[in-house]
């Protein structure tokens, strides 16, 4: 690849076909099965770069320490990514005590914690958004609830809180190469991060502040260098709001094109337990991070392909998440399997918002689904963003009262 190549650029020219175009925003899998079809779960690029689409293929790299981010990411070299050296594009040892920082303040009894607060908040939005009727569930349900659960978590003060969430929408779409996104939007981009950062030293200069922020600021390991803990907020922003948004909305919208699948959760009495287990279908079917990109740290190989120092290796998790060596009928919803998917990564980068993530959309279904959404027929959009995907306006008629509640689920007051 040559040195002012992008992703998309380098894809465009090796794949037959352009993941620029409208098309692919809206439905990437048929492209993903075009190159695994030529090329099998591994596909080199002439250059050297490697594209992996295989589940088998995936583990390996996501779990092998021969493959990592270097000293130069693979985001500098092609331009996607996030320019901040956050720890998600850190190699060990400074990855693993970064990490460890977070994972410290955010241990599964916060998120459990969180459960009841995360089901109130779900039954208030659905509630209010079925009054009328109608609804876009991205903007009256997914959004909002996102929002308010991470800003939670991570304790962003009430008055600074619609500007940690405009920064996020708009962090989310810096992740994509450079060359899909309009000098505008770039420049807005460019703004976010650099208003976010200034944000976090608000909010870390509060006294007495709650959630994640003011742990990192106040670790028990010394107090860490200021701009590491902003650096740190910051990727949770990041990661946090518009990742859930698309597991909620690409999941709904699944759904309402399986209606047969829809009807299972129907006689299942929209039970927590049964949207628990059929978020990790909707995970493994439409993942809302579709890609993971690595550079190979030392002469390596993919499952016997001779991958060499300083490759770039592009993970596509929504192509190994539809392997059929692995999943029967790979392109069909079907909550009736367990899959084992990747679209919260694996091996030492694995996502620490997992639980969260699984806690909220499973709210938002056991609140929502009771309401018999039905499409409305107004067109569905998705965001222009290509490694993050996600529907972006989804309108649906809804119940103004629920049928088949999930009841018993934490915030339901049937
Ligand atoms: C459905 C929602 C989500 C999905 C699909 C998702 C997906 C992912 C993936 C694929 C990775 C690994 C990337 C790689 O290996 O290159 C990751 C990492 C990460 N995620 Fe998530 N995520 C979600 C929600 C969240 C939430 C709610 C948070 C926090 C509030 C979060 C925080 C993080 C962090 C901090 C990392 C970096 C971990 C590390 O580098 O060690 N994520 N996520």
């Amino acid at each position: 690849m040559e040195a002012s190549e992008t992703f998309v650029d380098c894809l465009t020219r090796q794949f037959p076909f352009d993941i620029g175009t409208d098309e692919f925003v809206r439905n990437p899998y048929r492209f993903y099965e075009e190159v695994r079809r030529s090329s099998g779960p591994v596909h080199r690029t002439d250059s050297g770069d490697v594209v992996v689409l295989g589940y088998f293929e995936a583990r390996a790299v996501l779990g092998d320490p021969r493959f990592g981010h270097g000293a130069q990411t693979a985001q500098d070299r092609t331009g996607y990514g996030v320019p901040a050296r956050t720890f998600l594009l850190t190699d060990p040892p400074g990855h693993t005590r970064q990490r460890e920082r977070v994972r410290r303040a955010f241990t599964a009894r916060e998120i459990l914690a969180l459960r009841r607060r995360v089901g109130d908040i779900a039954a208030r939005l659905v509630e209010d958004a079925a009054r009328s009727g109608t609804a876009d569930v991205v903007a009256d349900v997914a959004r909002p609830l996102s929002a308010r659960v991470v800003a939670d978590l991570i304790g962003v003060p009430e008055d600074l809180r619609d500007r940690f969430a405009q920064a996020a929408a708009l962090l989310v779409r810096g992740m994509d190469p450079p060359g899909l996104i309009d000098p505008g939007t770039r420049e807005r981009i460019a703004r976010a991060r650099v208003g976010l950062a200034r944000d976090i030293g608000v909010a870390l200069r509060r006294p007495a502040g709650t959630g994640i922020l003011h742990a990192l600021a106040q670790g028990a390991d010394g107090r860490p260098a200021r701009a590491e803990t902003v650096a740190t907020c910051a990727q949770l922003v990041a990661a946090g709001y518009e990742t859930t948004v698309g597991l909620i909305a690409n999941g709904t919208h699944a759904l309402l094109r399986h209606p047969d699948q829809l009807a299972r959760l129907a006689a299942a009495g929209h039970a927590e337990r049964a949207c628990a287990a059929a978020v990790e279908e909707l995970l493994r079917f439409d993942p809302p991070i579709q890609l993971a990109p690595r550079c190979a740290l030392v002469d390596a190989d993919i499952a016997g392909t001779p991958v060499p120092r300083g490759a770039l290796v592009f993970v596509l998790l929504g192509a190994a998440n539809r392997d059929p060596r692995v999943f029967a009928e790979p392109h069909r919803l079907r909550l009736d399997r367990e899959p084992r998917h990747l679209a919260f990564g694996l091996g030492s980068h694995y996502c620490l918002g997992a639980a969260l993530a699984r806690l909220e959309a499973t709210a938002a279904l056991t609140h929502l689904l009771p309401r018999r959404p039905r499409p409305t027929g107004h067109p569905v959009s998705y965001s222009p963003a290509r490694v993050a995907r996600s529907v972006q306006s989804l309108h649906v008629r809804l119940d103004p009262e629920g049928h088949g509640t999930g009841a018993g689920a934490p915030g339901w007051r049937g």
